[in-house]
């Protein structure tokens, strides 16, 4: 199902935004990037130990707001293919949400199982 995330012009004065869905005691945590005027939307879970990325809420791109960035160690993964080029995750991937924009709202489709 579709979940709304955060307003299309929220993204647009801060370019980055976590959230955590829930449905009784699962949770699955993600954050949504505005980069070259796309949205992206993936998992908040590194691929080579399944860590959130950030250590402040909503902060996951780099200071120059080119890469997403590993807050532990520094790797840079692609905000348009959330591919990693640099770090100890190299050549490996986010897993990606389905982005849509609704009326403002960004949302992400995830289904608990
Ligand atoms: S946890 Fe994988 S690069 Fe930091």
């Amino acid at each position: 199902m579709w979940h709304s995330i955060v307003s299309y012009a929220s993204l647009q004065a801060r370019p980055e935004y976590g959230f955590t869905l829930t449905r009784g005691w699962d949770t699955k945590q993600g954050l949504v990037v505005l980069y070259a005027e796309q949205v992206y939307a993936y998992e908040n879970s590194c691929p080579h130990q399944q860590v959130a990325l950030n250590w402040s809420p909503h902060t996951f791109l780099d200071p120059n707001h080119e890469f997403i960035q590993c807050s532990m160690h520094g790797a840079w993964f692609q905000p348009d293919t959330g591919l990693c080029v640099r770090g100890p995750c190299l050549h490996r991937q986010l897993r990606s949400f389905p982005v849509r924009i609704q009326q403002d709202q960004i949302q992400v489709w995830f289904e608990f199982n």
